[in-house]
């Protein structure tokens, strides 16, 4: 098949007269491992941290770093460390390829490109067992080259190495500690997404990379990673230029039933022209250089009071600054936050009898839990434009099991970020409004 580098940022519908009409696509969004405990998800949360601090201080060093030039231990990947994946994510359906291959993919903010599990691209590597993904087999799957920009500029990690400008767009992403890691090529192939009704639209020359190689136990439940990030290789903002600018998605709780389903939908969310009651909105910080949802936090209130928090741990200019992340279970808040965030809660539950629950510092036995003992105080963050996210309190003090709750939110580091993770941010609906570069949230049950 001929390369086409130069046309591969047209977007098409084909299949979208639901579009048309201004309706939105919506994809369902499964929690990918209900069973998976806590500490697990912690672990994988640890990792997810490692991975956002190298990239931002990557980006910090002024240049963006290929794997080729700084060798296998410097830089972590966004969605190929299966080190992270398949314990607290949400799954996506999503179809590439003609004719059409069904993968379930980790919907990932966090991340500016897609990847499938893939088998027979020449890259290398054995093939992986499961699903995959066989380019050679696509009538419509075309290799970037090596030597367009897009390679060269918009793919994280490619390669330095071009020897034949012809030759496919390489990538390799390796995990710090060399467990984990994917390696492949970039090309475009059309993307099939199924719509309610069953309906299904086309999107042609999507970004996809097709990893041939990737390490990660627990990354055998995905198929590959749907990026949501802000790129301009990734799926979220090339769907939503054509859907009309913004994403949005809705959790559901991370302990629902198997057949609760949140959605991802493009197009303007519901949230905008439908509601009655306006949303909260809030300035979203956006990096050219990183695909990561950056959000000004004002402050943090617990039982309506404003803890005591340094405002350089807000501010990213001061190596501080908070993210929105999909991909993230449990938040993890910058030395600073987390100490007070911890000392308010603990203080109001100094009541109830404590239990050790590793890897969690603050653990309640809330079966012993005395009649009359403390609640759970209303934990608020405070975003810019003086508006608040009030989750629910087992967004905070979650259920590790059954009688068992501990504080969920995770030590991070100081100077470092913040990162709002998906169970902070269940049961709300949010829209991401790349086009005007706002991110609005609502409480909602996600249900249709
Ligand atoms: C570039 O890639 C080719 C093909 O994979 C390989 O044979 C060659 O050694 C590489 N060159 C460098 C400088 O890494
Ligand atoms: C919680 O307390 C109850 C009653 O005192 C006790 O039976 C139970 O074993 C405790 N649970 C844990 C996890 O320690």
């Amino acid at each position: 098949m001929a390369f086409r580098g130069g046309s591969l940022l047209v977007l098409l519908v084909l299949a979208a007269a639901a579009v048309a009409s201004g309706e939105s696509e919506r994809l369902d969004l499964v929690p990918a491992a209900p069973g998976a405990s806590m500490a697990e998800r912690s672990r994988a949360d640890r990792l997810r941290y490692a991975y956002i601090t190298d990239r931002l201080a990557s980006n910090r060093g002024g240049t963006r770093r290929a794997a080729a030039e700084v060798g296998a231990s410097a830089v972590s990947l966004p969605v190929s460390s299966g080190a992270y994946a398949g314990t607290g994510q949400y799954f996506v359906k999503f179809l590439v390829g003609t004719p059409a291959n069904e993968f379930a993919l980790v919907a990932d903010t966090g991340s500016d490109l897609t990847w499938v599990k893939c088998h027979g691209t020449g890259a290398g590597g054995a093939s992986p067992p499961g699903r995959v993904f066989r380019p050679a087999d696509s009538m419509s799957w075309v290799p970037i080259p090596c030597s367009s920009d897009t390679c060269k500029l918009d793919v994280p990690f490619s390669l330095a190495n071009c020897s034949a400008p012809a030759s496919p767009c390489p990538y390799d992403y390796r995990y710090k500690e060399g467990s984990a890691g994917a390696r492949g090529v970039v090309g475009t192939d059309t993307a099939t997404i199924s719509l309610p009704g069953g309906k299904m639209a086309q999107l042609q020359d999507v970004v996809v990379s097709c990893s041939s190689t990737h390490g990660g136990q627990s990354f055998q439940a995905a198929d590959g990673v749907l990026s949501l990030g802000n790129s301009k290789i990734s799926f979220a903002s090339r769907a939503a230029a054509r859907f009309g600018g913004s994403f949005s998605y809705c959790l559901v709780d991370h302990l629902a039933p198997r057949d609760a389903t949140g959605y991802l939908a493009f197009g303007p969310g519901p949230i905008v022209p439908k509601n009655r009651t306006p949303a909260a909105q809030t300035p979203l910080l956006l990096d050219p250089k990183m695909p990561f949802y950056g959000v000004k936090v004002e402050a943090i209130h617990v039982a309506g009071k404003a803890l005591d928090i340094p405002a350089a741990v807000w501010d990213a200019a001061k190596n501080g600054g908070a993210i929105l992340d999909s991909g993230t279970t449990l938040t993890v808040l910058a030395t600073p936050a987390y100490k007070a965030v911890v000392a308010a809660l603990t203080t109001h539950l100094a009541g109830v009898p404590t239990v050790a629950f590793p890897p969690f510092e603050h653990c309640y036995n809330w079966t012993a839990r005395r009649p009359g003992a403390p609640e759970i105080p209303k934990l608020a963050v405070q975003f810019a434009w003086s508006v608040r996210l009030e989750p629910p309190a087992k967004s905070y003090v979650i259920d590790v099991k059954p009688g068992v709750k501990c504080i969920g939110v995770q030590e991070g580091e100081w100077p470092g970020l913040s990162v709002i993770g998906n169970i902070m941010q269940q049961e709300h609906l949010w829209e991401f409004d790349l086009k005007n570069q706002v991110v609005r949230f609502k409480q909602s049950t996600c249900t249709r």
